[in-house]
């Protein structure tokens, strides 16, 4: 199989495709592709000649930690939950490009967690509020337990058409922390409200792309209907 990958050795220097063959197996995730590729001493490309291993971020391989997020044939996407057997002939990888290239595939995400800081969106000390068993509630707290499996990842980011790194838009990642925040901590959550207006809701265009690449398959709409409930009461 034909894999294109875009490279980048630093930060500050250009980008270039490269491309390899792979032998698949079953059902390779990209993950193990990309590990397969780094497997040996000797990298070569496909005509042969050497080159230097590719760099990119994983932790868990199941899932879970958010940092073999890349982007798969045009599609922002987990590399260690998307499989070979389901992409065409030939795999285009590139990184994120809504986030600085750090080198290869590796991307700095840190603009995720400095916004966060930045509109001190944190649960702080959790009071619970009194305990109710009603239908409702029970609905709430599921959504809330799903809320609160965000990765970080970025995807929702990188395909969002109205987010710019670095600019006011904080994207679905933010409206999300700030739904669950809100719910955790009632002290701070008319400043939330704020900030959610200011850094998503005035801008959101409701495209809900963020919604189809989320792996964690978090139903935002539900939290930006949630949210915008709270400010009309
Ligand atoms: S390595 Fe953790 S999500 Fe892919």
């Amino acid at each position: 199989m034909k894999v294109k990958i875009l490279r980048q050795v630093t930060p500050f220097s250009e980008s270039y495709w490269e491309t390899f063959r792979a032998e698949v197996t079953g059902n390779m995730s990209v993950a193990e592709l990309l590990d397969h590729l780094n497997y040996h001493d000797d990298i070569v490309d496909e005509n042969g000649r050497k080159t230097t291993r590719i760099g990119w971020e994983c932790s868990c391989l199941q899932g879970v930690c958010g940092a073999c997020a890349m982007v798969i044939n045009g599609v922002p996407a987990l590399a260690c939950e998307t499989f070979v057997k389901d992409l065409k002939e030939e795999i285009t990888i590139r990184p994120l490009q809504k986030f600085p290239v750090i080198h290869d595939l590796v991307v700095d995400r840190s603009i995720i967690q400095e916004n966060l800081k930045k509109t001190d969106i944190y649960i702080g000390e959790y009071k619970p509020a009194e305990k109710k068993s009603t239908t409702e509630a029970l609905k709430e707290h599921d959504h809330q337990y799903t809320a609160a499996k965000c990765l970080k990842c970025g995807l929702c980011l990188e395909i969002c058409p109205n987010y710019v790194n670095g600019k006011t838009f904080f994207g679905a990642v933010f409206a999300n922390d700030c739904y669950l925040v809100s719910t955790r901590n009632r002290e701070k959550a008319s400043e939330i409200r704020k900030y959610y207006g200011e850094h998503f809701g005035n801008t959101c265009s409701k495209a809900l792309s963020c919604v189809d690449v989320c792996p964690m398959k978090i139903p935002t709409l539900a939290s930006i209907a949630k949210m915008n409930r709270k400010i009309l009461t």
